[in-house]
């Protein structure tokens, strides 16, 4: 394995770890040899995924948060730096969706719920890692966004907002923390099937495949290899970006 992307040994943080690209990302992490720690809302299925980063000879942990929430995401990251005592990866990709209706009809109740999951969510746990961080000068951070931040082409407003909010609190951390050695950059997927899409029904889900110019939808695997690239030693000159992971639908 080359220096540039050898993460063995390293402490790899994955909020949402427990479904789809975060859990992908979880068991990649497992893979390439790094302790992971999978957080989540429900311990069932984030036992699941740490007994299969177990399974395929890696390390894990599974800790209960709810990722909007100040004290809940102060004593998992507590729990997380008192087992291992650091802190490398942090990938965010809990976050929530709600289905909003037209604007006259959105409700402030709308727009702060998805500010909290989406971007509160974000700041408070990047917030309590990022000193574990910058004690050594290194740090990976991805950010887990959406086309609908990259494009005004549909998707809910209050969702479409906050999308948009993560990207820019990506941006702003880089530049802050560049002199740390701490990379921070963002992803915006298209399409991709996890669970919250498989709850589609099929015909929309044929639709939306036929529509993208690849020809298909997005695989959680895919998603986790473009977040092992921006967490790899080897892309540290790569902070502030926004990947467009989406076969082409959103091309800016
Ligand atoms: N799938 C897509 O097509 C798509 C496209 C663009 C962007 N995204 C974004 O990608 C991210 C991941 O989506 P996904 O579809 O891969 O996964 P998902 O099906 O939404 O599942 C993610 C898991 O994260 C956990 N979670 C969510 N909010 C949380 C919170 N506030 N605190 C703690 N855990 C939380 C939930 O597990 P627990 O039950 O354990 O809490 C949930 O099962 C989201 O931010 C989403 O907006 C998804």
């Amino acid at each position: 394995m080359s220096d540039l992307t050898d993460i063995t040994g390293q402490v790899a943080v994955v909020t949402g770890g427990t479904a789809g690209m975060g859990e992908a990302a979880a068991i990649r992490f497992g893979i390439e040899g790094a302790k992971v720690a999978v957080i989540g809302r429900t311990p069932e299925k984030g036992e699941a995924v740490v007994k299969r980063i177990m399974e395929a000879g890696g390390e894990a942990m599974f800790v209960k948060a709810e990722c909007a929430d100040e004290s809940q995401v102060k004593a998992a990251t507590k729990t997380i730096l008192d087992t291992w005592g650091r802190a490398d990866i942090l990938v965010n990709t809990a976050g929530g969706f709600i289905d909003s209706p037209p604007l006259e009809d959105v409700t402030l109740d709308d727009m702060h719920h998805s500010y909290d999951w989406n971007v509160i969510a974000k700041f408070l746990i990047t917030r309590e890692l990022v000193p574990a961080m910058k004690a050594k000068k290194y740090g990976r951070i991805v950010n887990i966004a959406s086309v609908a931040g990259r494009t005004a082409r549909g998707g809910a407003i209050e969702y479409a907002t906050t999308e948009a909010g993560i990207i820019g609190l990506s941006r702003r951390l880089a530049t802050e923390l560049a002199g740390d050695g701490i990379t921070v950059n963002a992803i915006a997927p298209g399409l991709v099937l996890t669970p919250r899409v498989l709850r589609h029904a099929e015909e929309v889900l044929d639709a939306r495949a036929k529509s993208t110019p690849v020809g298909r939808i997005g695989t959680p695997e895919e998603l986790a290899h473009a977040i092992w690239y921006f967490c790899t030693p080897g892309a540290g000159f790569t902070t502030g970006a926004v990947l467009d992971v989406n076969g082409g639908a959103w091309i800016g």
